[in-house]
């Protein structure tokens, strides 16, 4: 079995506010898109990855990655939404790779153990796999400024990336919602559109997407502590 991941990179990062797309921008010295090559290559259970960067930001892009990473990684242009960087990675996917990742940049701290659990339940023989977090937060239903209830959160839960899937199954879920009005915002959503199941494994918290300013100092935090710990 041989495993691709795509990482869409292709966002403007407009919550993020910074002067460059998000996947540019710089966490303790390096691009966010980076960060998140690197838990993928330290999972060691992906074989070749392809980024979907932002269109004028390829070339940029390209140079920030450490040459050592020539022939795993590949940089593409993404496309106008998640989505579509989806699928143009998909498309740029040589047909030898019968597993695919779909993990974002923006969700740069993923421990490689997320990334393992994730191919392990493939090679289980999952179609579709999430890493998920319980909320910690209580949630509740609002409409134009009223509680409508309060949601039973037992069941609920956040979801991360990578997600994981059969690659036949992720492509012919991509191409069903290619003319789609409303595109998806994770992957998982396409396979549960077309009826099929999709399992949930443990996430962690340090898998958290950096959206807000807020995000970045956790993240330079994460990392502090990281490298504290070594
Ligand atoms: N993404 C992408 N192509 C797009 C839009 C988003 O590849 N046209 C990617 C982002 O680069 C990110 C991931 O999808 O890695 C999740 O998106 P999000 O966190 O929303 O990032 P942005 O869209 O860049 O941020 P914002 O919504 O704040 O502009
Ligand atoms: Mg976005």
């Amino acid at each position: 079995m041989s495993t691709a991941a795509i990482v869409p990179a292709a966002g403007d990062g407009l919550r993020l506010g910074a002067d460059r797309p998000k996947a540019l921008v710089s966490l303790a010295g390096e691009p966010l898109v980076v960060h998140a090559l690197r838990g993928l290559r330290a999972s060691e259970v992906v074989d070749r990855v392809i980024v979907a960067a932002p269109i004028a930001a390829g070339d940029e892009l390209r140079a920030a990655l450490p040459s050592e990473w020539n022939g795993w990684v590949r940089v593409i242009d993404g496309g106008a939404t998640r989505q579509a960087s989806v699928a143009a990675g998909l498309e740029a996917l040589s047909h030898d790779h019968d597993l695919v990742l779909v993990h974002d940049a923006a969700r740069a701290l993923v421990p490689p153990a997320v990334v393992v659990r994730v191919v392990d339940a493939l090679l289980g023989g999952a179609d579709a796999v999430i890493p998920v977090l319980a909320m910690a937060d209580t949630v509740k239903r609002v409409r134009g400024g009223v509680v409508l209830e309060t949601v039973d959160r037992a069941e609920l839960y956040a979801v991360q990336t990578p997600q994981g899937f059969q690659r036949r199954i992720l492509a012919a879920v991509h191409a069903a919602a290619v003319d789609s009005d409303a595109p998806a915002t994770d992957d998982a959503a396409l396979v549960e559109r077309a009826g099929g199941e999709v399992c949930a494994v443990d996430g962690d918290s340090e898998a958290f997407k950096i959206t807000r300013p807020l995000d970045l100092a956790l993240a330079e935090a994460v990392l502090r502590s990281r490298r504290h710990s070594l």
